[in-house]
């Protein structure tokens, strides 16, 4: 079936309304089983101070602090970084929380290691991927950990493109309109929240996702300075069935 959207609103960049429903809307994810899985890899290492890129509302980023990491959280969208400081204030979970682009933004100090969880990397354009990678790399001390994700090209190939993602709840309903693209899927979302008075306003917003090869990501690790140490499908699972790819670098010297 072809939908066909017509924008009623003024169309925002990512996660502007989506900062303060994306966690809440991103539930079902496992965010419990992911974090332990990711600290899990973490443990190997003699770390205690990281990064978290694309930190969105912090989620990751507080199971890495409870776990006794001293972290700071990396996003470019201020809704998102907002949400992250309310929310490790609330839960009384100390951080540091920057507004940048991965990209771009130097960094005020040296880490132990990076993280970028859940699609982070899939916000990257083709033309930046290795300048963030680079970047990351020039954030980390000597034998620095870089711990990522991607969704898999398989994923967005086979339930991403040309697909409608819905979530309807009784506070809010989430309708994402997934478009294909030669590089990845421009995603039309709107939101519909329900106001005290009953009524729902609906709130849009675009978002750009890349779709990643893993030679893609494996070329651009190589170029930027970073060994490989492990390539997984999410959780462990085979590669070849996987929704996500999850790497486990480590910065060379
Ligand atoms: C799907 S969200 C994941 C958020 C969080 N890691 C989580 O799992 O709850 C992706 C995040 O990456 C951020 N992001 C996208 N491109 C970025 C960039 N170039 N630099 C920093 N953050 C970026 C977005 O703003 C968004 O918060």
């Amino acid at each position: 079936m072809h939908v066909k959207k017509e924008p009623l609103m003024k169309q925002t960049t990512a996660y502007t309304h989506l900062a303060k429903w994306f966690e809440y809307l991103n539930d079902d994810c496992g965010y419990e089983n992911w974090s332990q899985y990711l600290i899990e890899k973490l443990k190997s290492f003699p770390l205690a101070v990281g990064l978290d890129v694309g930190c969105g509302g912090g989620w990751f980023t507080r199971a890495f602090q409870r776990q006794g990491y001293a972290m700071t959280g990396l996003d470019v969208s201020p809704e998102m970084l907002g949400f992250a400081q309310e929310t490790a204030l609330k839960e009384g979970v100390r951080g540091e929380y920057i507004l940048g682009d991965i990209a771009r933004t130097k960094l005020p100090r040296r880490f132990d290691f990076a993280t970028a969880i859940n699609d982070c990397v899939n916000y990257i354009p083709k033309d930046k991927l290795v300048s963030a990678f680079k970047n990351v790399r020039g954030a980390l001390k000597k034998d620095g950990i870089f711990l990522f994700d991607i969704s898999s090209a398989r994923k967005f190939q086979e339930k991403i493109a040309n697909t409608v993602s819905v979530d309807d709840r009784d506070d809010v309903t989430y309708f994402s309109f997934n478009r294909a693209e030669e590089d990845g899927v421009i995603m039309e979302v709107s939101l519909f929240v329900k106001r005290s008075d009953g009524a729902f306003e609906r709130l849009d917003e675009t978002h750009r996702q890349y779709l990643y090869t893993e030679e893609e990501i494996l070329a651009a690790l190589e170029t930027s300075g970073f060994t490989l140490l492990e390539a997984e499908g999410h959780l462990g699972e085979d590669k070849g069935a996987a929704d996500r790819l999850t790497f486990l670098c480590q910065r060379k010297g």
